[in-house]
């Protein structure tokens, strides 16, 4: 179940070693990478502009960027946005220019990329405070006391391996009161939730333009960093900011001035995306709350217990016993059901399991399939209980991304 080669797929299922699964460890939430309107989109792009620009941005670069750039400040409601390929790209150079020779305060359980890009910040002279996951007060206890300036909070949106996410408001307040700014990365939540409405087609919201919108804040003070390569299946990502930071950034980031650009298909397809997200995306993300609605219903029903407490499609499942995992994950295989293993030491030895993530592109059946597998392994195998997990919530207080 890692480092898998897949020699072959058929709509969410896949082959490794002529050996056929359904797929459950894709980011591909909308089925974007599926989708026949999207792909159909990339021959004429290329015959247009060639399969690659080549020159750094700081060279040039093709008229799709400023369009691109143009929607996604539309789509998010934001003063303007930069796009660079990759997250990791953005958390490598940004944070640290953010950050100056100030304090970063980063949230305990930030992704690795964000963990990363503090550290090379840290090596550009800021000082780190890291306060407890999801937790306004510790935060709020480290602003009081910290004299550091200029001032920077790090940390997710949607968790990738709980599901949930921060309730943004209260950061977005904090970063406001104590003249800092929130720089909040929501890989997973971007595409999938977005801003709520009386219409609205599920909880997610509408129109998947991210946590900001999702808790109806506004972006001052507020910095959004996200990426096409999940919910839009392309290989770009974006940072809104003022037009003013823009034009810093265009001089200042790194991987703008040196770093090569996303291939003329990935932007082909994240244009596509966005029709297809104006004219079908409310009702994918309807379809997408539905199927894992049924794999969440199950796991309450089979009295597994998950992390996720936002109904969004992200859902981990963690052993009793660590050791367990190997032969877990060859059950899960045997059964054709692929997930991704979080094994001892990538996670804490208490919190390893697998994680479901589901597409709008599974089928129902694939979902049946799933369910029926799920219970046998809850026979054969110790999963955790709410009182086991008790220690999830002391360290991963968690509010509901999709409430009011
Ligand atoms: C929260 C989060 N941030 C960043 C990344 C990395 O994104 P990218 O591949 O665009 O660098 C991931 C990838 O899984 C992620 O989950």
């Amino acid at each position: 179940m890692l480092d898998a080669v897949i020699d072959a797929i058929d709509g969410r299922m896949i082959s490794i070693d002529g050996h056929w699964l359904a797929d459950f460890a894709s980011c591909n939430y909308l089925g974007f990478d599926l989708d026949e309107e999207i792909i159909a989109s990339i021959p004429e792009m290329i015959d247009k502009w060639g399969t690659h620009p080549s020159w750094s941005r700081l060279l040039g670069s093709p008229a799709l960027y400023e369009e691109i750039e143009h929607r996604t400040a539309d789509l998010l409601g934001c003063e303007d946005t930069l796009v660079l390929p990759t997250i990791t790209h953005i958390h490598m150079s940004v944070i640290s220019l953010l950050a100056g020779s100030g304090t970063l305060f980063l949230d305990s359980r930030a992704h690795k990329t964000i963990y990363d890009g503090a550290q090379f910040a840290r090596h550009h002279g800021a000082t780190i405070k890291r306060f407890r996951h999801d937790d306004p007060q510790n935060l709020e206890q480290l602003l009081r006391a910290d004299t550091g300036s200029p001032r920077l909070i790090c940390m997710d949106g949607v968790n990738s391996m709980t599901g949930n996410a921060p309730d943004i408001r209260k950061f977005a307040r904090l970063a406001r009161e104590y003249d800092a700014l929130l720089y909040v990365d929501d890989a997973h939540g971007f595409g999938v939730i977005g801003e709520r409405s009386d219409e609205e087609s599920s909880p997610y919201g509408m129109r998947g333009n991210s946590i900001v919108r999702h808790y109806g804040e506004s972006y001052d003070n507020v910095i959004l960093v996200g990426g096409f390569s999940k919910s839009y299946s392309s290989l770009l990502a974006f940072i809104t900011c003022p037009t003013r930071l823009k034009s810093m950034l265009k001089v200042a980031a790194p991987p703008y001035l040196y770093s090569g650009p996303s291939p003329i298909a990935s932007l082909a397809t994240v244009l596509a995306g966005f029709d297809v997200n104006d004219q079908r995306g409310d009702t994918i993300r309807a379809d997408l709350h539905r199927k894992t609605g049924r794999v969440l219903e199950a796991l309450s029903e089979l009295e597994i217990s998950t992390p996720n407490q936002s109904g969004l499609p992200i859902i981990e499942i963690p052993l009793s016993k660590h050791e367990d995992i190997d032969e877990v994950g060859r059950f899960l295989f045997d059964r054709g059901i692929y997930t991704t293993i979080a094994a001892y030491p990538l996670v804490p030895k208490a919190e390893v399991g697998f994680r479901i993530q589901v597409t709008a592109a599974n089928d129902d059946e694939q979902i049946s399939k799933l369910i029926e597998v799920l219970t046998d392994l809850s026979t054969k195998f110790r999963l955790q209980t709410a009182s086991t997990m008790a220690h999830w919530w002391e360290g991963n207080k968690v509010t509901h991304p999709v409430g009011r």
